[in-house]
């Protein structure tokens, strides 16, 4: 009699497990709301390119130059080391740094591709925020995808909006960067 009864609540206890797992994979499926990330800030990426004069300010450098194939830089591949900074100054204390590269890919277009990692080391934010995606540069304003993070930003993932700030001649351009996360642990 008594094993029966053991074995009931053992069966219970089982069944109240698998309820409380559906429920929340329930609530793990619900569909992301675009306009409710659990967090967002926007910050600004500065880019110097080397042109072999400015070594001392420079922050990217051309690794691979581009082909001949088309007039937009197709096959360009630039490593950088990039500042990020809470306001639109290059000269404002960085609260980042985005680390990674960018290449032209297009022979009809200027248009690229970016994978590199937002490195915080700072008293607000420690961890990084790995970012990809395509840079259409004919567009106001691009996506790339957060696929990533790390410390703070724990398995992130989100949407970067980038916006093309300001371009200066061929060595210097500013983003805007709306990093907007929708999974936040
Ligand atoms: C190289 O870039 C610096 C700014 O970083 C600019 O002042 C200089 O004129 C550029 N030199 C050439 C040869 O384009
Ligand atoms: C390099 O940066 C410094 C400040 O860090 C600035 O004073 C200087 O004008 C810059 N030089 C060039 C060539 O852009
Ligand atoms: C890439 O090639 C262009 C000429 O097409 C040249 O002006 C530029 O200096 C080259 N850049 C590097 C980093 O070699
Ligand atoms: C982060 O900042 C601290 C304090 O400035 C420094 O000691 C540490 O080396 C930095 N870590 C990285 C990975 O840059």
């Amino acid at each position: 009699m008594a094993l029966v009864s053991y074995k009931n609540i053992a069966f219970l206890f089982f069944c109240s497990l698998l309820i409380r797992h559906s429920l929340s994979t329930l609530a793990h499926s619900k569909k992301l709301d675009e306009k409710k990330p659990c967090k967002r800030f926007v910050v600004y990426y500065h880019d110097i390119l080397f042109n072999g004069t400015n070594a001392a300010n420079a922050t990217s450098a051309t690794v691979a130059n581009h082909t001949k194939l088309g007039n937009f830089n197709h096959g360009m591949l630039v490593v950088f080391d990039d500042p990020i900074t809470k306001d639109h100054h290059l000269l404002s204390p960085p609260v980042a740094r985005a680390q990674g590269f960018y290449f032209y890919d297009m022979k009809s277009t200027y248009n690229a591709w970016f994978s590199y990692t937002l490195v915080f080391n700072s008293t607000q934010y420690k961890g990084t925020i790995n970012v990809m995606g395509a840079d259409l540069m004919g567009e106001e304003t691009r996506d790339l995808s957060v696929v990533g993070g790390t410390g703070d930003f724990f398995l992130a993932r989100g949407i970067v909006t980038i916006r093309t700030d300001v371009a200066q001649g061929d060595y210097y351009f500013r983003l805007e960067m709306d990093v907007k996360l929708y999974e936040c642990y």
